[in-house]
């Protein structure tokens, strides 16, 4: 299993913090952002692990993480030349994928525990992929999964009108279907390659799964939710609970 971090974008709504430097380097707790899902894929036992980000910050972000020995891991980095979406950013990875499963995470994504126990229901998984969802309080401005009692029946993305509370989270575990499954999709409205477009293939084939996690959540894509990240890494010292 391989694991990939996302850490493009322009991060325009912290601006001005992201006038001069990448979002997933702003500090949260006592860390730069991007340390934390490198110590989540660590703790899963993820240690291959490519980062992918724009061509402006890559000098930044290979300061910051270095080979990856301080963390026991090893990275390659990818650089993306446009943003295009989550889905065309995950495509730089097939190569280094090589035909193994896959655990993709936003860099900007936190989590209060380890992703270490969804990692294990995913290796029991026949084929197909997982996300992991959580009740959240504005769900309109996530991914929304409409599910009942057994799995997930749609995700709609930031809708209006959602048709639940569960935001699915910046955590995708695939097969190794995934990248044939991104050359099938198109732009969405607003012009990118949607991850969640890729999941509702995944669904349409019956192969999608889900766990719902406990602990805190956040992104940290807002000041309020940069806010809220400082608060849930500085209480754990940056430790990632088991
Ligand atoms: C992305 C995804 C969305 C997901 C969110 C989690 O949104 O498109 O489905 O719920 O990450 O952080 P973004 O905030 O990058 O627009």
């Amino acid at each position: 299993m391989k694991g990939i971090i996302l850490a493009g974008g322009k991060g325009t709504r912290l601006n001005p913090l992201t006038e001069i430097t990448n979002k997933h380097l702003l500090p949260v707790g006592r860390e730069p952002m991007i340390w934390h899902p490198v110590k989540q894929l660590v703790s899963a036992g993820i240690v291959d692990l490519m980062v992918i980000t724009s061509t402006e910050h890559m000098g930044d972000v290979v300061n910051s993480l270095g080979s990856g020995r301080r963390f026991g891991c090893e990275f390659t980095y990818r650089v993306q030349e446009q943003a295009g979406g989550i889905a065309e950013a995950l495509s730089l990875a097939e190569r280094f994928a090589n035909g193994e499963r896959i655990v993709v995470l936003l860099g900007d994504n936190i989590f209060e525990y380890s992703i270490k126990p969804y990692v294990r229901e995913f290796e029991k998984q026949e084929k197909g992929a997982r996300v992991l969802i959580k009740e959240v309080n504005e769900p309109e401005h996530y991914g929304v999964a409409a599910l009942d009692e057994k799995q997930i029946l749609e995700i709609e993305e930031k809708p209006n009108k959602p048709k639940s509370n569960f935001a699915v989270l910046g955590c995708y575990m695939y097969d190794n279907q995934i990248f044939d499954i991104i050359k099938q999709t198109g732009p969405s409205a607003r012009g990118e390659l949607e991850i969640t477009t890729v999941n509702n293939i995944y669904i349409h084939k019956g192969q999608l799964e889900y766990s719902i996690i406990s602990g805190r959540w956040t992104d940290a894509g807002t000041f309020q939710s940069l806010n809220q990240a400082n608060r849930i890494l500085l209480e754990s010292d940056n430790k990632i609970l088991q």
